[in-house]
């Protein structure tokens, strides 16, 4: 990896400390001494932290703080980004996500994303689903990709509302819908972990309701990794917090305990609404 280019900002200026416990006892993805640059300006700063097995783990912060650029080294979506340049070790199950030996395709695949803006394909709602598992391989049979495509919108709790238009643009549907759409595809292809990066915000109060309902059914297989600007979301779907400060992981905990008593100045002006 980029080690040396992240030396010239490092000297700028040191990383806080985090306060809190960054490590997981029974960790999926490791990160230690995480930096993302866009050319001179640095956008994460020396982050330690885990993802654990089937945990949900909010990240929050004001507006440009990184949760975004974070988030997307954890499945090398920084990597299709011009002069982005990303530091650290980061490991799922104990391998080197940024080995040059690692299909990005199939990293990818373990680890999916959903975005804020709801981005079906513009192809059927059954090929958006299917696309992933035909790619991989993942079923031999036309039966094979119907079963997948089925189970992954009964997951994803769209099935009763599509099944009869499989055939329908995945994008004639509403806005929630397209949503859910991209999680079941999200999931179709047996990921390990699911990032979300502001899921709802395109959404109403009923479609966000459902969303995280989904969150909390999706924990069981899966680990997830929300971004989230609400912090009644955060504290209604995940089990940990971290706050992030202008590119700084500052404080890390259990949610209930960084919403009522956090720890550092940062993350209470934050959550008390004096700051962000
Ligand atoms: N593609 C890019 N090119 C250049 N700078 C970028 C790019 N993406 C993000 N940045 C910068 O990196 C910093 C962190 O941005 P990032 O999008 O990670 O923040 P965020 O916490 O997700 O913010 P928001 O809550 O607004 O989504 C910001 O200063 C931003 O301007
Ligand atoms: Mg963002």
């Amino acid at each position: 990896m980029n080690q040396g280019s992240a030396d010239k900002t490092r000297v700028d200026r040191t990383a806080r400390k985090t306060v809190g416990d960054f490590t997981h006892p029974d960790p999926r993805i490791t990160c230690r001494n995480v930096s993302v640059h866009y050319g001179d300006k640095c956008a994460v700063r020396n982050v330690d932290l885990d993802i654990g097995r089937n945990e949900v783990i909010a990240l929050i912060g004001p507006s440009g703080c990184g949760k975004s650029s974070f988030l997307r080294c954890l499945n090398r979506m920084n990597d299709t980004i011009e002069g982005c340049r990303v530091s650290g070790e980061f490991r799922m199950d104990g391998n080197d996500l940024y080995d040059p030996d690692m299909d990005v395709v199939l990293l990818r695949a373990q680890v999916g994303i959903v975005f804020q803006k709801p981005n079906p394909f513009p192809k059927s709602i059954f090929d958006n689903v299917a696309y992933g598992p035909r790619i991989h391989g993942l079923a031999q049979t036309r039966a094979g990709v119907e079963e997948i495509v089925e189970t992954s919108l009964k997951r994803a709790g769209l099935w009763e509302e599509v099944k009869d238009y499989l055939n329908d643009p995945g994008t004639s549907l509403s806005g929630g819908q397209q949503q859910r759409l991209c999680v079941a595809r999200a999931i179709a292809v047996n990921p390990e972990v699911v990032l979300m990066d502001e899921p709802c915000s395109a959404l109403d109060p009923i479609a966000t309701a459902r969303i995280e309902e989904l969150i909390d059914e999706l924990s069981e297989l899966y680990s997830i990794v929300i971004v989230t600007h609400s912090m009644q979301q955060a504290a209604r779907v995940s089990e940990r917090t971290a706050y992030f400060h202008l590119g700084d992981l500052i404080e890390v905990g259990a949610t209930d305990e960084v919403f009522t008593k956090p720890q550092h100045k940062l993350t209470e002006d934050y959550i008390t609404g004096r700051f962000g």
